[in-house]
């Protein structure tokens, strides 16, 4: 993410500033265990960035994405328990390491102290971006209750999906891009443009991550490949499989396969990954992503921002659909 390394290692140093060495160690040590494991930081960068885009001073900008990269920390300590997830980062996840009554509470006090920062921002800002905020934040739960609840439901559908995704990931890459054009002055238009532009963006990483989560690289990923196929999560890949598949008993039995909890994990994953290539469900999720990603870039002439301004939004986007990890 080269275009935006001003911006992470700004918020990188901002991050370090912040004192989570108190007691009890045995809270802030595991808070600090997965905030410091390293991340790629696009969340907070994103909002200095769009600041910095709108002529806004950044510095303003710095308390919410804090507060917006802690609450992401928070929503994956809280999804690896919810996942079973052992790996995140290229490490041990925070429950892995410390146990699940640990990593609860380490997410809920990572929780409060995002909030804490979040309250922090300039009083001319601060009304609009509680309030963004807090909805956000709501909207993350549910849509990660939603992900859950569509493991068990056999229908779920393109469109159901993408309302999971929408609220599990893509208001929060919207919201941190609308809170940095907010505190850059934009005009109210553009709001809703960078708004609507970051829910594309949002739904293109998800679809991103469901992709990894079986084709990418585990060293490169840091998240073990597979994770969703063992939790019969209701992917895109999943879902465009159950539903290019022809034959009845086809469907039935890749079904009954991928909500097995008994078979044998490597055996399932490779059986499951086998049927998504057989059906070219990768270039399928791919145009997905491009889809997303070209109504995001269609945004942006749209937007007030001057031609040298709108050719660096655009290459920002770009680095991000093109991610490796
Ligand atoms: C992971 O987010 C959760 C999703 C929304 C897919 P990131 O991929 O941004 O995770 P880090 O912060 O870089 O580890
Ligand atoms: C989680 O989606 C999105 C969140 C709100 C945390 P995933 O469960 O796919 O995220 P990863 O793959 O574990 O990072
Ligand atoms: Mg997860
Ligand atoms: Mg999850
Ligand atoms: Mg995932």
């Amino acid at each position: 993410m080269e275009i935006l390394n001003y911006y992470i290692d700004y918020i990188q140093k901002k991050l370090a500033e912040i004192d989570l060495n108190k007691e009890p160690q045995t809270l802030y040590e595991p808070i600090r265990y997965g905030i410091e494991c390293g991340g790629k930081r696009f969340r907070p960068a994103l909002i200095l960035f769009l600041c910095d885009m709108y002529g806004g001073n950044i510095d303003d900008a710095v308390p919410p994405a804090l507060g917006i990269e802690l609450f992401h920390n928070f929503t994956l300590y809280h999804d690896d328990i919810m996942d079973k997830a052992q790996m995140r980062r290229g490490r041990e996840t925070v429950v892995a390491k410390y146990g699940l009554n640990k990593a609860l509470l380490a997410g809920d006090t990572l929780f409060a102290i995002a909030y804490n920062m979040v309250n922090k921002t300039k009083e001319k800002y601060l009304v609009r971006i509680l309030d963004e905020f807090t909805n956000t934040a709501t909207k993350v739960c549910e849509g990660q209750q939603l992900d859950m609840d569509f493991e068990k439901k056999i229908d779920v559908s393109i469109s159901d999906y993408e309302k999971m995704i929408y609220l599990k990931t893509a208001v929060l890459i919207a919201s941190s891009m609308k809170i940095g054009a907010l505190i850059g002055n934009c005009p109210i238009a553009d709001e809703m443009m960078i708004y609507d532009l970051g829910i594309h963006l949002g739904l293109a990483f998800q679809l991103q991550d469901d992709y990894f989560d079986c084709f990418a690289d585990e060293n490169i990923f840091g998240k073990k490949i597979g994770g969703d196929i063992l939790d019969a999560k209701k992917t895109f890949l999943y879902i465009t499989a159950y539903q290019d598949m022809e034959d009845e008993k086809d469907k039935q039995d890749f079904y009954n396969l991928y909500s097995d909890k008994n078979i044998n994990s490597d055996d399932k994953i490779n059986k499951v990954i086998d049927i998504y290539k057989k059906l070219n469900i990768d270039k399928k999720t791919k145009e997905q992503i491009n889809y997303h990603i070209m109504k995001a870039q269609n945004n942006i002439d749209l937007l007030s921002l001057d031609k040298e301004k709108k050719s660096l939004l655009t290459k920002v986007i770009d680095v991000i659909a093109n991610r490796s990890k």
